[in-house]
C-alpha cells in the first residue's frame, strides 16, 4: 500500500523523490535553494504522486563537498534556514501524506568540526585523535603517506596535518577526515544524532558511504594504484569490510525502537549483488540504492539480466529491490541514453518500465520534467570537489537548479537571478508551468504512471513474471491484470496489448489488440480494471 500514513511496510513499494536542497528551489533569493523554497514547494511533490521525499544534506558544513562535510551534525546550514525550517518543513510534508527521509553522513566529518579542530590541536596518541585515523607517515621523514589508498575523489587519501606531523585519513576530499567507527565514542555520537533527527519527525536516513566506515586492522596497502576504478566491482580494503554490517544493526534496533516504521537507505557500494543484498538482511537497512541498474546501458538484455539479478539477491533475504536511474552524482539518463531526442525518448519509456518493477523507486529532482545533464558549464561554474583531483568530470551538470516557471532564468527557482550554478536559457520549454500545460510532457508522463502506480494493485511490491517478445522487446506481466512493454531495439515492434492502455510514452493506437511500439517506446495496460482509464 502507498500513501497511507499508517501503511506498514510503506517502504516496500514507496516512490522518494530525492532533492538536492541548493536546486530544488529558493525561498529566500540568494541563488541557493533552501529549507523555506521546498515547504513553499510540497504541493507540487504531493500532485506528482511520490510517497517520500529524501533531502540532500542540509547541515552546517562549510561546503567543500556541499554538505556531505558536515560540520554539526545538530544544525541547519544558515545558506539552508534553521531548525525551525527543518520542523514545519517535515510538518507541512506530514500534512501532506509525505514523508522525510534525511542524509546521515557517518564516514568522516567537515574539517571544521568540532572533533577534528580539537584533533588537530591534540598531541598524537591523544583521544582527540583516537576519533579519526591519524598515523605517523612512511620513510625516514614520514614524508610519504601512511599507506597506497587513494581519494574516491582522486590523489592519496592521507594528508599531513602539518609539517612534521602525522597524516590523517580521508577517503574523500581532504576537508572530510574519516571517523575511526572501532572508537566507541563516535558510534555513541551517532546514536544520539540519529535520535535528534527521529525526535524531530523525520521517516528515515539515507546512509552515505554506508559501506565505509569500518577499516581493516593495520590499515593494509591495496597494492596497486587506479583505484577509484574498482568501486563497487572489486573489492577493496578501505570498502564494505563485514564488521560495517554491526553498525548498520545497531541502527535498525534504534530505529525500530521508534514508532511509526522509520527506514534506513543505505548508500552502499559493493563488488556484488550479493554482497550489496547483506546490507539489507531483516535485522540491516531497510533498501540499499540498486546501483547496478542505474549502471545498465539502454539495451534489453542488459536491462533483464540485472533486473533479473536485483530481484533474486534481494528476495534471497526478504529484502525489497529499489530501482533508480539517476542522482546528485552521475550523468543524469536523459544523456547517459543518448541526450538529445533520443535520449529523451528512452527516459520517458525507463521510466515506464522502472516503475512498473517490483519494489521501491527513486526519483531525482528534474528527471520529471526531462532535465538533461547540463555538458557546457562555464568553468568558473565547475565546482566539485571531484575535478582537479583527477577525476575525469564533476558533477555539477547534473545539479543545476530546477526551472519553475517563465520564460528565462532564473525560471522562477528564486528571485534571485544569479544562481549557484547557471540555469540553461534552453531551458524554457522544459519548467514544469510549460510542462503542467503540456498532456504530453514528461512531467504529464510521470504524474500519469505514478498515480496508475498507486491505485493498480498489481504495481508495487509483489512479483513480475516475463512474457515472450520480439527482439529487443521486454514485456512483463504483473498479478492481477497488469502488463508492459518495452521496445528497446531500433525498429519498431508489433504487440499485443490484451487489456486496455494506462499509460504509455508516445502516442499509440491499439488495432485488433495490437499496437506497433516505436523504437523506445513504452507502454503499460490493464485487463478487467475499468477504472484506470485510457490515456
Ligand atoms: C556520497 C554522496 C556524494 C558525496 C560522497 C562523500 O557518495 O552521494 O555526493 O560526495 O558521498 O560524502
Amino acid at each position: 500500500m502507498q500513501g497511507s500514513t499508517v501503511a506498514t511496510r510503506w517502504w516496500r513499494d514507496a516512490v522518494i523523490y530525492q532533492i538536492y536542497v541548493r536546486s530544488f528551489a529558493d525561498g529566500n533569493g540568494d541563488g541557493i535553494g533552501d529549507l523555506p523554497g521546498i515547504r513553499a514547494r510540497l504541493p507540487y511533490l504531493a500532485e506528482l504522486g511520490v510517497d517520500a521525499v529524501w533531502l540532500t544534506p542540509f547541515y552546517r558544513s562549510p561546503m567543500a563537498d556541499f554538505g556531505y562535510d558536515v560540520a554539526d551534525y545538530r544544525r541547519v546550514d544558515p545558506l539552508f534556514g534553521d531548525l525551525d525550517d527543518a520542523r514545519a518543513l517535515i510538518s507541512d510534508a506530514h500534512g501532506l501524506g509525505l514523508r522525510i527521509i534525511v542524509d546521515v553522513v557517518p564516514n568522516h566529518t567537515s574539517d571544521r568540526h568540532a572533533w577534528f579542530v580539537e584533533a588537530l590541536a591534540s598531541p598524537p596518541g591523544s583521544p582527540e585523535r583516537a576519533r579519526y585515523h591519524f598515523r605517523d607517515g612512511r620513510g625516514p621523514d614520514g614524508t610519504e603517506p601512511p599507506n597506497d589508498w587513494e581519494s574516491v575523489f582522486g590523489g592519496p587519501a592521507w594528508t599531513r596535518a602539518a609539517p612534521d606531523d602525522q597524516w590523517y585519513l580521508h577517503l574523500f576530499a581532504p576537508e572530510q577526515p574519516d571517523l575511526n567507527w572501532d572508537n566507541p565514542e563516535v558510534a555513541d555520537e551517532f546514536d544520539d544524532i540519529l535520535r535528534f533527527w527521529l525526535d524531530l519527525g523525520v521517516d528515515g536516513f539515507r546512509i552515505d558511504v554506508a559501506h565505509g566506515m569500518v577499516k581493516p586492522a593495520g590499515l593494509p596497502d591495496v597494492g596497486h594504484a587506479d583505484q577509484s576504478r574498482m568501486l563497487g566491482t572489486e573489492p577493496l580494503p578501505y570498502f564494505d569490510q563485514d564488521g560495517v554490517h554491526a553498525i548498520h544493526r545497531r541502527w535498525r534496533a534504534l530505529l525500530d525502537s521508534y514508532p511509526g516504521e522509520r527506514i534506513a537507505v543505505a548508500e552502499a557500494w559493493a563488488s556484488t549483488p550479493e554482497r550489496l543484498a547483506r546490507y539489507v538482511r531483516p535485522d540491516e537497512a531497510h533498501q540499499a540504492f540498486n546501483f547496478h541498474y542505474l549502471g545498465a546501458d539502454w539495451a534489453a538484455p542488459t536491462q533483464r539480466a540485472v533486473i533479473d539479478e536485483s530481484l533474486a539477491t534481494s528476495t534471497a533475504v526478504g529484502a525489497p529491490t529499489t530501482w533508480v536511474l539517476s542522482n546528485h552524482d552521475v550523468r543524469r539518463h536523459v544523456t547517459r541514453f543518448g541526450d538529445g531526442e533520443a535520449g529523451l525518448r528512452r527516459a520517458r519509456a525507463a521510466i515506464l518500465l522502472m516503475l512498473a518493477l517490483p519494489g521501491s523507486a527513486y526519483v531525482y529532482q528534474g528527471e520529471e520534467l526531462g532535465l538533461p545533464e547540463v555538458l557546457d558549464l562555464p568553468p568558473e561554474y565547475r565546482l566539485d570537489p571531484q575535478l582537479g583531483r583527477g577525476a575525469e568530470a564533476g558533477r555539477d551538470g547534473c545539479r543545476v537548479p530546477l526551472p519553475w516557471t517563465g520564460d528565462v532564468p532564473p525560471f522562477g527557482f528564486g528571485a534571485s537571478a544569479d544562481t549557484w550554478l547557471p540555469i540553461p536559457a534552453s531551458w524554457t520549454p522544459l519548467t514544469v508551468a510549460a510542462q503542467e500545460s503540456d498532456p504530453e510532457s514528461t512531467l504529464a508522463l510521470y504524474r500519469r504512471a505514478l498515480s496508475v502506480r498507486r491505485e493498480d494493485p498489481a504495481l508495487g511490491d509483489g512479483e513480475l513474471d516475463w512474457e515472450d517478445a520480439p527482439d529487443g522487446v521486454l514485456r512483463l506481466r504483473r498479478e492481477p491484470g497488469f502488463g508492459a512493454a518495452v521496445n528497446l531495439s531500433p525498429a519498431p515492434a508489433r504487440i499485443a496489448v490484451p487489456g486496455r492502455i494506462t499509460v504509455s510514452s508516445v502516442p499509440l493506437a491499439v488495432e485488433d489488440g495490437h499496437v506497433t511500439l516505436p523504437a523506445d517506446a513504452a507502454v503499460w495496460w490493464t485487463s478487467g480494471r475499468g477504472d484506470l482509464d485510457e490515456r
